[in-house]
């Protein structure tokens, strides 16, 4: 049987290139993804047709341009299955979209004392925006550990909402280092029962599972387009509508507002009080185009290729008797981390990206996980749809070889 990525890698031409002498073979999907030529034709179409700016003109180019930029909001609303289209807002990233809950609701409705609760999972961008809180305005930050392998430990974040009265818990999704996937779903419910709201980073869970927001109940939820093969330069904020309502505006500019007089402004309602500015609409005409690509693909394909390669990827690397797998066995999504003790990450990963094998090293902008888990740097390698287990024999091999090459 036809693998799905037979079918889907052709259809991205940045993988048909050659870095030096070897195949490219992209395992850093986790950091961005890559294009189909759906996307990238989606957005050459709308400059070559369509560009104008959005909401602003009487023109048919403008008028053009603003159906392209609300038509995304539309599909943003199907792909997620918000209640609204007003409770999506386009930001730049998944970074920004947390940033601007913090610099809004969290500045009207966080107080000194007040408990938010993180888990030991989250990305830099999960974590700094409410340590900055913290400094502002006195919240108390209350974090969630980690098992030894790398689950989130449920007892102790159970502990924490039942005990504490978080106000906001912020936690990923899946970790973008392990892969893991965490329970968020019982984890909000929980979180409403004791009174609190939460924020969830969907940036890596949105390449590999449908999301329902509504099921999921979440208060608020983020991700990048760019990681579900989408462009760079935008990324989703959903906010149930009651909340987007009360918040005060992130930035000011041109179309966020209701009046301007000269000593003060009224802000429109959202999701355009949360849009200053122009807006991303070629980007959101791509965003637009990578949702259409990914349900015309199904996400059962999806995921029962992913598990395939992810099961396929745990057993081969487990056969390099010098690969530490860090993160759990179960319930992992994405990537994988690794370290190969006494050779540095930076130093692997250097030499597999020189032999056309792509992949991650570092923090991955997670310090506080690395420093739970006992290391200061690690190797990722992330999975996207067009990748095969080829790819992943052929990532072994390299990673054999940079081994033997600073051990020997
Ligand atoms: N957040 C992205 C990563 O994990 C950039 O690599």
């Amino acid at each position: 049987m036809p693998q799905i990525s037979d079918e889907i890698r052709p259809q991205f031409p940045i993988l048909s290139q050659n870095i030096g002498e070897n195949p490219l073979i992209y395992l850093d999907n986790a950091a961005t993804a890559q294009k189909p030529k759906c996307v990238i034709d989606a957005i050459s179409e709308f400059y070559e047709k369509d560009n104008a700016n959005a909401h602003r003109g009487m023109h048919p180019l403008a008028e053009r341009a603003t159906k392209v930029y609300e038509a995304a909001r539309d599909s943003v609303q199907g792909f997620i299955n918000a209640h609204s289209r007003r409770e999506i807002v386009f930001t730049r990233n998944t970074t920004e979209s947390i940033n601007l809950v913090a610099r809004t609701w969290g500045e009207e409705n966080l107080k000194k004392g007040d408990t938010v609760l993180l888990s030991l999972l989250e990305h830099h961008s999960d974590i700094v925006p409410w340590l900055q809180l913290k400094e502002r305005k006195g919240a108390n930050v209350r974090w969630a550990g980690v098992k030894k392998d790398g689950s989130l430990d449920m007892d102790e974040a159970e502990k924490i909402i039942r005990e504490e009265s978080v106000k906001l818990m912020c936690i990923t999704c899946v970790s973008n280092v392990l892969g893991t996937r965490t329970d968020f779903e019982s984890l909000t419910k929980l979180v409403h029962e004791h009174g609190g709201i939460a924020l969830l980073d969907a940036a890596q869970l949105a390449p590999h599972s449908q999301i329902d927001v509504q099921k999921i109940g979440c208060d608020f939820l983020a991700f990048s387009a760019h990681k579900i093969y989408g462009p760079l330069g935008i990324g989703v904020l959903y906010g149930k509508e009651e909340l987007l309502k009360n918040m005060p505006p992130y930035l000011g500019g041109g179309m966020m507002i209701e009046e301007v007089s000269e000593d003060c402004f009224t802000a429109t309602d959202p999701p355009e009080k949360f849009e200053a500015g122009t807006q991303p609409i070629a980007e959101a005409r791509g965003l637009h185009a990578t949702i259409d690509f990914i349900e015309e693909i199904g996400w059962e394909r999806i995921q029962r290729h992913e598990s395939e390669l992810m099961d396929y990827a745990l057993r081969k690397l487990s056969e390099l008797k010098f690969v530490k797998i860090l993160g759990p066995n179960e319930n992992r999504l994405g990537c994988i981390a690794l370290v190969t003790e006494p050779v540095h990450p930076h130093d692997l990963t250097e030499y597999c990206g020189r032999k056309g094998v792509c992949m991650r090293a570092g923090l991955h902008c997670a310090q506080p996980l690395h420093k739970a888990l006992g290391f200061n740097a690690s190797t990722r390698m992330s999975f996207g749809i067009y990748n095969t287990k080829e790819d992943i024999d052929r990532a072994c091999n390299v990673i054999k070889e940079a081994y033997k090459f600073f051990t020997d």
